[in-house]
């Protein structure tokens, strides 16, 4: 199914974000409403994702409604996660405001549920959609970078170096615990940037045995601080803080970073990315295409894959980089 098999050239699109905002979906926004302005084309900013898509929260937006957009964090059109869009008939409803709005495509910024909601709304209702990777999470096959990622890994990086400075004047043990859903990209780059002793990762078994002989070695060998990342999906701060306690006798610091790694002014890697991203999104729907998801590839080159690899399951960080820290931190 293509954008002009439906019946024709394509002449509004509709945009939406959904799941976890992340920094740049706003560049990415400004770019798909003003790539499509420039080719003509009308386009419906849908607020707060497939619920907005449900309960037909239709804007339209011109080049100007995006003004001033591109230096801010989360996203001008909100987002939601949508219970009612997992059902059938709440696809139903999404299909037909969009056939009454008159939108011939769509194209939905967001994580990995929102490349579910897609599929399953084009498998059913045959919209042509075209998915842009946006979680902070890093975590979506198909592209080495999802729009968030940079600022959030950053954002993350400022507390450590600052956790860095009061650990060393106290000599203590801090754990920082970092999101990331059920992956472990950001702990594992915010950490290895930020000269962690220890990164916890989901993708990894935690062996709290071997941190607390590796805590009491780094003690022994004249560290004065260390700081142990932890993604929220393979511990929680708290515990990774009482099983030191137990097993090797130290009181750490726990600093919980929460969404304070989703808000903020956007890099300037992601407000590229989200531009790029956003731009070929429009250029795909109106060449055509459906059921793609844009992505970054090798040589920082566009590419494209099935929405439907998405679904695959989390793409997984490179076990290298743990290797990496353990070595560098020694
Ligand atoms: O997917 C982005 C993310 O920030 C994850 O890192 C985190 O686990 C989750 O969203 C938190 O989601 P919520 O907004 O539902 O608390």
């Amino acid at each position: 199914m293509t954008a002009r098999s439906r019946g024709g050239a394509v002449r509004r699109i509709g945009v939406l974000t959904s799941g976890g905002d992340a920094p740049g979906m706003n560049a990415a926004i400004r770019a798909v409403v003003r790539s499509a302005c420039a080719a003509g084309v009308e386009v419906v900013g849908i607020e707060r994702g497939f619920h907005g898509l449900i309960h037909r929260q239709f804007v339209p937006m011109g080049s100007r409604s995006v003004s001033g957009i591109i230096y801010q964090g989360g996203t001008i059109l909100h987002t939601a996660r949508s219970e009612e869009f997992k059902s059938p008939e709440g696809r139903e409803r999404a299909a037909r405001n969009l056939a009454q709005a008159g939108i011939d495509g769509l194209v939905a910024i967001g994580g990995d549920g929102t490349y579910r909601g897609a599929v399953a709304l084009a498998a059913e209702h045959g919209i042509p959609i075209i998915g842009v990777p946006g979680t902070i999470d890093n975590d979506i096959r198909g592209t080495l970078y999802t729009i968030g990622f940079d600022t959030a890994i950053n954002t993350a990086l400022d507390s450590i170096d600052r956790i860095r400075d009061t650990s060393e004047a106290h000599e203590k043990v801090s754990i920082v615990e970092v999101m990331g859903r059920m992956s472990g990209f950001i702990a594992l780059e915010a950490g290895l940037a930020g000269g962690a002793e220890a990164v916890l990762i989901p993708e990894r078994p935690v062996d709290y045995e071997a941190l607390a002989l590796a805590v009491k070695r780094w003690q022994a060998e004249g560290k004065r601080s260390s700081i142990i990342v932890v993604a929220e999906g393979a511990a929680k701060g708290e515990s990774v803080a009482r099983e030191l306690e137990a097993r090797a006798g130290v009181s750490a610091r726990l600093t919980v970073l929460g969404y304070i790694q989703r808000g903020g002014r956007p890099t300037a890697r992601d407000r590229v990315l989200a531009t790029r991203f956003g731009h070929h999104a429009v250029r795909l729907l109106l060449e055509g295409h459906a059921g793609l998801m844009v992505g970054l590839g090798e040589g920082e080159q566009i590419a494209t894959c099935p929405m439907e690899r998405v679904m695959e399951g989390p793409r997984q960080p490179d076990n290298a980089l743990l290797d990496l820290i353990a070595v560098t931190a020694t």
